[in-house]
């Protein structure tokens, strides 16, 4: 037979590379996708409520639950005598996180006891009724308090250097000090936090929990009701939502659950409203940035010495990687010859600040560019060319080596900010918008193109493995179940086309499977952006193996070379043969050929010393561009996003669909950062802002008017990545800094651009009212 005769179809549906659509948009669009509080309720299900604090910083003098207790439905109220094995949530071991409160609150709605009842409005009601007598203390909330009282450090803080700052500062032609405050975050994932726990024989149970680290949820569960990781199983099949929020503040309430179901042997649910979870679970941590930077003529920077003073909250939970990644970013895409950067991760009463995309990354990059423009202006440039001659060179030029000391080998920053450049007619916008602003008396425009630059792993390298689980039945179908978690991010569309692609079968013969740590053990967060990239890898290595065990088999059978086995779209020939994928494994099945794989992966290359602040942190870097064009009215304050245009670098796309979705979303919520999303803690450390009522999450009508977003056509990961992509989960969160850059712009024109504006994050109406107002009297 020839080979044209015998292909029925050319291509497979769902290889990589392919624009497919998120396996799970219809089901989210028609409700159908399954969530944990969707699942059908187990017979006898209590309900759990968290009895918080109302004080910031307090002893606790006594505790009266009896209201409690004795409130209808009430079935039992949990407090730390009831912890059988430690009371300690932290993430990472460092034991300063306990599930209740004892004798000290560190802050406002920090947990105390539990309320489980036979009813969630029974549980929330009764919750409110305990008597707590406190003794104040002092408190703080927030940076300056923390400097002032001398807060200490939640975890030790990092130096980078290189060269020789302090005599370089003084050496060259300008030199400027500054200050910038950088805002937090809220997740506000449309999924709240929840667990469902069902207790099982011995010492056995099993929870359902919307988690970004089931296998962190397991071993807290293990280690809160003192049984090991083998009794524990953590199911999750997705999240509505995580963005970091879910890495470790599940932690709480699986442990909760899984409390109260072994004790009570009935199943447990914990789903706190909205206003609880952002009240008690972390955020984006906000920042202050001190810089002193040496810079000559033409705005090229010598010199920096830059301290990043961050809101941690009461305990350590992730502030340590959080504050290094904000130093990892804190030279943006640019060259600092002489160089020192420290960090200062402060401890304050509020709840403990946790990942949020980009991980600390935005928020030194933020300060990076908030130092260019104030170059800009001070020289009267346009910010976009102070860039250009601030970033870093080819490999090998001499102005390629990170503040810790990495090469950065890949550079791609000028051609894609050019190429952006040139497709946006930014030099001709620019000039039309100043001339508009000459003579437009109230609406003012402004103008930004800002680059990106982001470091993908893990820096904790030991968190960059990962393991897949791969079965292919007898007829032919295909089980895939890997370390990564899904919460919207298109991860499990990812690599199970990676699956379908190395079989030659459609995607849909790819059953995709909840994340559970019965199948995958010992797996990371997914995070630091890197799910597909690691478990890309490690289900392509489980395919992989039962792959070539079927080509050996067949090589044997029909007696002939390996080469004469080939994997065609749902077919497998076989020299002259062709069978289809299910009939061709079902012989393999009845030759007793293994047809199921553990696979793993490991990302290689990398290394770090964080005493030294030396090391490889990275395997490659994902670049990107956006413009961004506004207007803001001078009387009010407020604006409107007109255009924004994005190139941006996933490398060869594993899915572009789904990139482009990635990239958009994450502009729009790092533009929520930069805008309208603002935390406001009172004068009791009360978190005010808890709701969408008083916390502003942008909406589908602030999106820019004119937005486009396209990838890099060209690009392809210089490492050996999964089919050469790019990690995309986080790197678009920071194209957003052309908005605020944007903004600024525009206030800068009432002042005819005589003065850097330094406008705060979040630029909030007020906030751009605030600068409009300062430099007309300037
Ligand atoms: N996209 C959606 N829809 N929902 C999310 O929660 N989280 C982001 C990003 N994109 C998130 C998302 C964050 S914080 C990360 S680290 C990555 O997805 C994680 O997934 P990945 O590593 O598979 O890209
Ligand atoms: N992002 C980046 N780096 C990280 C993360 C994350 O969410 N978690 C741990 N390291
Ligand atoms: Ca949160």
């Amino acid at each position: 037979m020839d080979k044209a005769t015998y292909e029925t179809t050319k291509y497979i549906k769902g290889p990589m590379h392919q624009a497919l659509r998120h396996d799970s948009a219809h089901k989210h669009v028609a409700g159908s996708a399954e969530y944990i509080d969707d699942i059908p309720e187990p017979a006898g299900l209590l309900h759990g409520a968290l009895g918080m604090a109302d004080r910031a910083h307090a002893e606790i003098l006594s505790i009266d639950l009896s209201a409690v207790k004795s409130y209808p439905g009430v079935v039992c109220v949990l407090t730390s005598d009831d912890i059988t094995g430690v009371n300690d949530i932290s993430s990472g071991g460092r034991h300063d996180e306990p599930l209740f409160a004892t004798d000290k609150i560190e802050f406002h709605g920090q947990t105390i006891f539990a309320v489980i009842a036979e009813t969630r409005d029974a549980a929330r009601k009764a919750a409110r009724l305990a008597k707590v007598d406190y003794r104040d203390l002092p408190f703080w909330t927030d940076i300056d308090g923390a400097l002032e009282n001398g807060a200490p450090l939640v975890t030790p803080g990092m130096t980078l250097k290189r060269g020789t700052p302090e005599t370089e500062l003084d050496k060259t032609e300008h030199r400027l000090k500054g200050t910038m405050r950088i805002g937090g975050q809220e997740h506000f994932y449309l999924e709240s936090h929840i667990a469902l726990a069902i207790p099982g024989e011995d010492d056995e149970v099993t929870v359902w929990s919307s988690t970004q680290h089931p296998s962190e949820v397991q071993h807290i569960v293990g280690h809160v009701l003192d049984i090991p990781s083998n009794a524990v199983t953590v199911n999750t099949r997705r999240m509505g939502g995580g963005f970091g929020g879910k890495e470790t503040q599940s932690n709480q309430f699986a442990a909760l659950a899984a409390l109260a179901a072994k004790k009570l042997k009935r199943a447990v649910k914990f789903r706190p409203d909205r206003d609880e979870d952002m009240s008690v679970t972390g955020k984006r941590h906000d920042f202050k940035m001190d810089f002193d930077v040496a810079f000559d003529g033409v705005g090229r920077i010598h010199a920096i010495d830059a301290n990043f003073a961050a809101r941690c909250g009461y305990s350590s939970d992730l502030s340590g990687p959080v504050t290094d990644r904000a130093l990892f970013h804190a030279d943006s895409s640019y060259f600092y010859p002489h160089v020192k950067l420290t960090s200062q991760p402060l401890k304050t009463h509020t709840v403990s600040n946790t990942a949020y995309r980009g991980f600390g990354g935005p928020q030194g990059m933020l300060g990076a560019e908030r130092v260019i423009e104030e170059i800009a202006y001070a020289l009267g440039k346009d910010p976009l060319a102070v860039r250009k001659a601030n970033f870093y060179g080819e490999k090998g030029s001499g102005r390629d080596v990170t503040p810790y000391h990495q090469q950065v080998a890949d550079n791609i920053i000028l051609r894609v900010v050019e190429e952006l450049e040139t497709a946006v007619d930014y030099q001709a916008r620019r000039h039309a918008i100043m001339d508009f602003n000459r003579t437009s008396p109230v609406i003012k425009k402004g103008i930004a193109l800002t680059p990106v630059k982001f470091g993908i792993s893990f820096t904790m390298t030991a968190f960059n493995q990962a393991g897949a689980l791969v079965h292919v039945y007898q007829d032919g179908s295909i089980h895939l179940n890997h370390g990564g978690t899904e919460m919207g991010q298109g991860l499990y569309t990812k690599v199970a086309q990676v699956v379908a692609d190395c079989f030659q079968v459609d995607v849909d013969t790819v059953k995709i499977t909840a994340t559970t740590t019965a199948k995958v053990p010992n797996t990371s967060a997914t995070a630091a952006s890197s799910g597909s990239d690691l478990n890309g890898m490690a289900a392509f290595d489980a395919a992989r193996q039962i792959k070539e065990r079927l080509i050996a088999f067949a090589a044997e059978k029909y007696a002939v070379p390996a080469s004469e086995v080939e994997f065609l779209p749902n077919q497998v020939r076989v020299g002259r043969e062709i069978f289809s994928f299910g009939d061709f494994v079902k012989q393999a099945y009845f030759a007793r050929v293994q047809l199921s794989a553990a696979g793993f992966y490991k990302t290689p290359k990398i290394h770090w010393d964080r005493a030294a602040g030396r090391g490889t942190p990275f395997y490659y870097y994902a670049y990107g561009a956006a413009c961004s064009e506004v207007s803001i009215d001078t009387l009010t304050g407020e604006y409107l996003m007109d255009r924004t245009d994005i190139l941006h670098d996933v490398g060869k796309s594993l899915n572009p669909a789904i990139d482009i979705g990635q990239i958009e979303g994450g502009f729009v919520q790092g533009m929520g950062w930069l805008t309208t999303e603002e935390l406001w803690w009172d004068g009791k450390g009360r978190l005010r802002t808890h709701a969408p009522s008083t916390y502003k999450v942008p909406l589908a009508s602030d999106r820019p008017k004119i937005f486009n977003t396209k990838l890099v056509p060209w690009s392809e990961n210089t490492e050996p990545t999964i089919g050469r992509s790019k990690a995309v989960g986080e790197p678009p969160f920071m194209l957003a800094i052309s908005v605020l850059e944007a903004l600024s712009m525009a206030v800068a024109s009432v002042a005819d651009y005589r003065h850097c504006p330094k406008l705060d994050a979040p630029a909030t109406p007020e906030r751009v009212l605030m600068a409009v107002e300062r430099l007309k009297r300037a």
